[in-house]
């Protein structure tokens, strides 16, 4: 199969585990508690990716899958064809809201991303690119980034990153909030990285992200002129946790090189 082919396939696989999860919102759900009090999982999440694994197994069998609940394959190469997948992104938005949150799909090859997807379940909202030919968002071309300044920008930033942490000088990160024109909080880093693509958010960061949160995000990102990294500006680790900042390339080397300073004790 070709590009082309895979992205329609990859389409219509997220499309109806999209329709699956909707449904779900009728049944009464299972949740557990993974790391934390705050870090939930339901069925519903498990049973999305269980889809997503049968799915690209009948499909393509010869693709592995990387998982967020690990019914997928152990990757620790990345030889071939692998699908990086969060069947939802923004657990606690599903489980609380029962919307903002999304379905983010990436597809590499030999460790490369060729597709991206985020799709926004609630909205019907897909954005999707293939590398080197563009970003879509439900099929129409996304421009690239205009340029822009601080002041004039929207930050999507968690308030944990503005209180005293582990990873970063929050009084940096405080500066920043109050030379931008306004922060915003999602709960999805997905949503939020496809708010970057779309020019609704002009940067967005965490300090703990993996492969599943940002790997559709990733390609989307290199065909408007979005910048991605972790802190010092290299590139984001998919096979590690760590952090990740996603920017307008006219904010992106000042927030890094200024504003995300590592915590030095
Ligand atoms: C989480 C969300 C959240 C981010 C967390 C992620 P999940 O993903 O993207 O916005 O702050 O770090 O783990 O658990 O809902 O898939
Ligand atoms: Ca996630
Ligand atoms: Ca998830």
């Amino acid at each position: 199969m070709n590009l082309v082919q895979i992205d329609e396939v990859a389409q219509s696989i997220i499309k109806q585990a999209g329709e699956r999860i909707k449904a779900s919102l009728h049944t009464q759900m299972t949740i557990t508690e993974k790391s934390s009090p705050s870090d939930l999982v339901t069925n519903i999440d498990m049973e999305t990716e269980q889809f997503f694994v049968s799915q690209v197994n009948q499909h393509f069998p010869t693709h592995r899958l990387l998982g967020e609940e690990g019914f997928g394959d152990t990757i620790t190469d990345w030889d071939g064809y692998v699908w990086i997948v969060d069947p939802i992104d923004g657990t606690t938005n599903f489980i609380n809201q029962q919307r903002n949150f999304c379905i983010t799909v990436g597809i590499y090859k030999e460790g490369i991303g060729e597709l991206g997807y985020i799709y926004q379940v609630m909205t019907g909202e897909m954005i999707s690119a293939t590398k080197g030919q563009g970003a879509f968002q439900n099929g129409k071309q996304l421009p690239k980034l205009a340029t822009t300044q601080f002041e004039d920008s929207l930050i999507g930033v968690n308030a944990s990153w503005v209180a005293p942490n582990r990873h970063i000088d929050h009084t940096k990160v405080a500066e920043l909030v109050k030379r931008v024109r306004g922060t915003r909080s999602y709960g999805s880093a997905a949503l939020e990285i496809s708010y970057v693509v779309t020019g609704r958010l002009d940067a967005y960061f965490s300090m703990r992200l993996s492969a599943w949160d940002v790997a559709g995000g990733m390609v989307i990102a290199e065909e408007v002129g979005a910048i991605c990294g972790t802190l010092g500006g290299g590139p984001f680790d998919l096979l590690k946790n760590q952090p990740f900042i996603i920017a307008n390339p006219a904010l992106f080397d000042e927030i890094i090189t200024y504003y995300l300073t590592p915590q030095t004790t």
